[in-house]
């Protein structure tokens, strides 16, 4: 006797119990529905990461993670119970992004058309420089993702196989606006690799002729974005062709130590591997002759010498794209102010002109530049732990992190706290599809944009290191 029901009207409530009970179907779903309950109950009481960040990996276009509201409000009661995140293995991101990338795109929200028609006219560029956490580098992608953009990852040449071919694979399988260069370089620490790997992507993105990005920013392998897409073409308008980059003088700038014979007789500054440039200035900077000797300059300097300075990428970028006139750049900018104005004060290495490319925050500057003889203070401006006197955000930086102005923060450790990375990130994904008014007023008053809008006696009158 099979008591399945023949036509569509006999299917009373009482054929389809006896069609359960002859299968034993009842005590199975009474069975599920009390684990449901039980995970239900748990999820809700515990506030749970692991539940949540499962779901997360599950959909992403769920709603915000339960409790990030108000850690980002600075209530950290559900801290303890967020400690860890177990991501995805090595196998599983392998499979991930091989084949269409299916199960990547599953997995890991990347939108697939352009939010605005603003953003779609106005692509931008990211260059990316890696080691190691393929998953963290994969939901970074992630978090700056647009398909009108631009991007360009490199890894260090003594990374792992698989680590290589994961983010190979996101070039070859997953996203045909995602660029690897052919070649790697050896990226330790403030080590020449770095500055090789950076102006290879550089070179990378601008020879796609084909792509009509905009803007560029230089990002590391552990940054969060602090803005939205949306936001990041406001901030690049007002921009309107400026570079950003923080920019302070060369410590020991006294020339001892073989900063000589420097080509063009460049003003060498420190700035940071964070930033920000349009495309004309690429391009300027890519043909420019002796943005390229001294590109070739830093590559035959003795690297020891680097560490007690300042590493090689830090020394180039802000350099080229502050030293006008000597680097034919296509409009003026601040740098020949700030140069001025350094000169007059050169040895104060306390000084440093804004910026607004990253956010991160060090360790006592004092502490930083003694660091065998100083007092190790703790700057009350890290609530994380430091990794190479640099903070490594935590939750309890999530209420200051997302009232900075600036585009990213750095640097956040997927492995670290993982529930702030988590919540910065469902905060800005909040943001993206529920976008507040957006205010720029900031952004024009950033003395690289007023200097490029203001007349001979206004330029003079502007503090660079204010
Ligand atoms: C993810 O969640 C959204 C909204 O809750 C839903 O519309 C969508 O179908 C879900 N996607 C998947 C793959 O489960
Ligand atoms: C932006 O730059 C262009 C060309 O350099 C200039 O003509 C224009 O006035 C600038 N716009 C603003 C708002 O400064
Ligand atoms: C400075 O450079 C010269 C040649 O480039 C080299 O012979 C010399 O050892 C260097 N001095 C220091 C202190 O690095
Ligand atoms: C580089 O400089 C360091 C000290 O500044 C010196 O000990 C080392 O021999 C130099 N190396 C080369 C290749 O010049
Ligand atoms: C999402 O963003 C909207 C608009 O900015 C805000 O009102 C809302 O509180 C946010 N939601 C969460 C869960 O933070």
């Amino acid at each position: 006797m099979l008591l399945i029901p023949k036509t569509k009207s006999s299917r009373t409530l009482w054929s389809w119990l006896q069609y359960l009970t002859y299968f034993r179907l009842i005590p199975i779903s009474v069975g599920i529905l009390c684990v449901l309950c039980v995970l239900q109950r748990h999820r809700l009481e515990s506030d749970s990461f692991y539940i949540t960040a499962n779901v997360w990996k599950q959909n992403v276009s769920n709603s915000l993670l339960p409790g990030c509201k108000s850690l980002i409000n600075g209530d950290q009661t559900a801290v303890s119970r967020w400690a860890t995140y177990s991501g995805f293995s090595v196998e599983e991101l392998l499979r991930m992004t091989s084949g269409d990338c299916s199960l990547l795109k599953e997995r890991i929200h990347f939108p697939n058309k352009p939010l605005t028609e603003e953003e779609e006219q106005f692509p931008l560029a990211y260059g990316m420089v890696v080691y190691k956490n393929p998953e963290q580098v994969i939901r970074q992608l992630s978090a700056f993702y647009w398909p009108q953009n631009l991007y360009c990852i490199t890894y260090d040449q003594k990374s792992s196989a698989s680590f290589a071919r994961i983010i190979r694979n996101l070039a070859e399988n997953c996203f045909n606006n995602v660029i690897v260069p052919e070649k790697q370089y050896r990226m330790e620490w403030c080590s020449k690799g770095q500055l090789l790997a950076t102006r290879s992507c550089v070179e990378s993105l601008n020879s796609r002729t084909d792509h009509p990005w905009k803007y560029f920013q230089y990002l590391s392998g552990f940054d969060l974005p602090l803005r939205t897409n949306y936001e990041m073409v406001q901030i690049m308008k007002v921009l309107n062709g400026s570079s950003d980059s923080v920019l302070r003088a060369v410590p020991h700038h006294d020339y001892s130590k073989n900063w000589t014979n420097i080509p063009g007789n460049l003003t060498p500054l420190k700035g940071s591997m964070s930033v920000t440039f349009s495309r004309a200035t690429t391009d300027a900077i890519l043909k420019d002759q002796i943005a390229t000797e001294y590109f070739e300059y830093l590559l035959k300097t003795n690297e020891t010498k680097y560490i007690e300075d300042m590493c090689p990428d830090e020394a180039y970028w802000t350099t080229v794209l502050y030293n006008d006139p000597i680097i034919k750049l296509p409009h003026k900018t601040v740098g020949e102010q700030c140069i001025k104005q350094l000169k007059s004060n050169r040895f104060n290495l306390k000084k440093r002109k804004s910026d607004i490319s990253r956010y991160q925050t060090w360790l006592e500057d004092l502490a930083m530049w003694n660091i065998n003889g100083a007092k190790w203070k703790v700057a009350t401006n890290c609530h994380g732990k430091y990794f190479r006197y640099s903070c490594v955000f935590g939750i309890g930086d999530l209420p200051i992190l997302v009232k900075k102005p600036h585009l990213v923060a750095h640097k956040l450790y997927l492995d670290y706290q993982p529930t702030a990375y988590f919540c910065l990130n469902e905060w800005l994904r909040n943001r993206t599809y529920n976008q507040p008014k957006f205010d720029v007023s900031i952004y024009k008053r950033l003395i690289d944009v007023r200097y490029a809008q203001a007349n001979g006696e206004e330029r003079d009158n502007i503090e660079c290191f204010a």
